[in-house]
């Protein structure tokens, strides 16, 4: 579905990803981790072409990302993205958040957007506060709002950058069991993420990405249950604080 080959790019000379080769399977969810500044956040933004790249290629369901190509648009509906910081329209309630994409993006007629949106909205919990502004919700409902916004344009796979960082810790578990129910469902997923646990139960696969390489990769079991990776190994002790 997303394959990443020999990708390069450079912000100035400073070269941020330094050749990555990865896929991610349909309904496969794979994990990204890494520390601050390894260039996870960068090379999430490169697959929907929000950045472009240098060098190598990047394709999502066969065909190139090419954000000077007019059908980058078409690619950013096909492959949704949820951001660490919500990002929701404040002057919009949580239905009205859901209902934009698909209706000023798509052209879905607003009676059938608000149905899917509505069952959406149910799906992550939310029913009670469809008329809610952003404002008026928690960051955790904030963030299933988002989530419900990314499946209204019923994409063929969902980015997610660091999604439960900026929430309180009471939060977490909410926003967690969503995207779990997504994996359940065989969404395809490429999750930036520093939910050890959540990684360990879910990811199908993980990247360890450190210094704008792939320095390991594998099942979750073998890359946070026995790295083999100095690099790894101490990354996940740094992580991994008991609770
Ligand atoms: N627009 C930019 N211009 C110049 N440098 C940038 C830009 N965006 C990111 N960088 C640099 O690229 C490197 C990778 O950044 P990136 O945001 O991808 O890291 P990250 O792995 O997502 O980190 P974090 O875990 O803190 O979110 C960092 O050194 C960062 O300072
Ligand atoms: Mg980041």
């Amino acid at each position: 579905m997303i394959v990443f080959d020999d990708v390069h790019k450079s912000y100035g000379t400073f070269e941020v990803l330094k050749g990555i080769s990865a896929t991610v399977e349909k309904g496969e969810v794979v994990c990204l981790i890494g520390p601050s500044g390894s260039g996870k956040s960068t090379l999430l933004r490169c697959v929907n072409g929000l950045e472009s790249y240098q060098k190598g290629r990047i394709t999502v369901d066969g065909l190139l990302v090419d954000v000077n190509d007019p059908t980058i648009h078409a690619l950013r509906t096909r492959v949704a993205k949820v951001f660490q910081r919500f990002n929701l329209f404040p002057h919009r309630t949580a239905l009205e958040n859901v209902i934009e994409g698909p209706v000023h993006v798509l052209g879905q007629p607003k009676a059938e957007a608000r149905d899917y949106a509505l069952e959406l909205l149910a799906r992550v919990g939310l029913s009670h506060k469809i008329d809610a502004y952003p404002a008026a919700l928690s960051g955790g409902q904030q963030q299933r709002v988002a989530i419900a916004r990314a499946l209204a344009m019923r994409p063929e796979a969902i980015l997610f950058d660091e999604p439960t960082s900026a929430l309180d810790p009471e939060m977490v578990g909410d926003v967690l069991q969503v995207m779990r129910s997504l994996a359940d469902e065989h969404m395809t997923m490429l999750v930036v993420t520093h939910e050890i646990q959540f990684a360990r139960e879910v990811a199908d696969r993980v990247l360890f990405l450190d210094g704008g390489t792939i320095v390991e990769q594998g099942t979750a079991d073998q890359v946070l249950r026995a790295p083999q990776n100095e690099r790894t190994q101490d990354f996940l002790r740094r992580v991994t604080h008991p609770v």
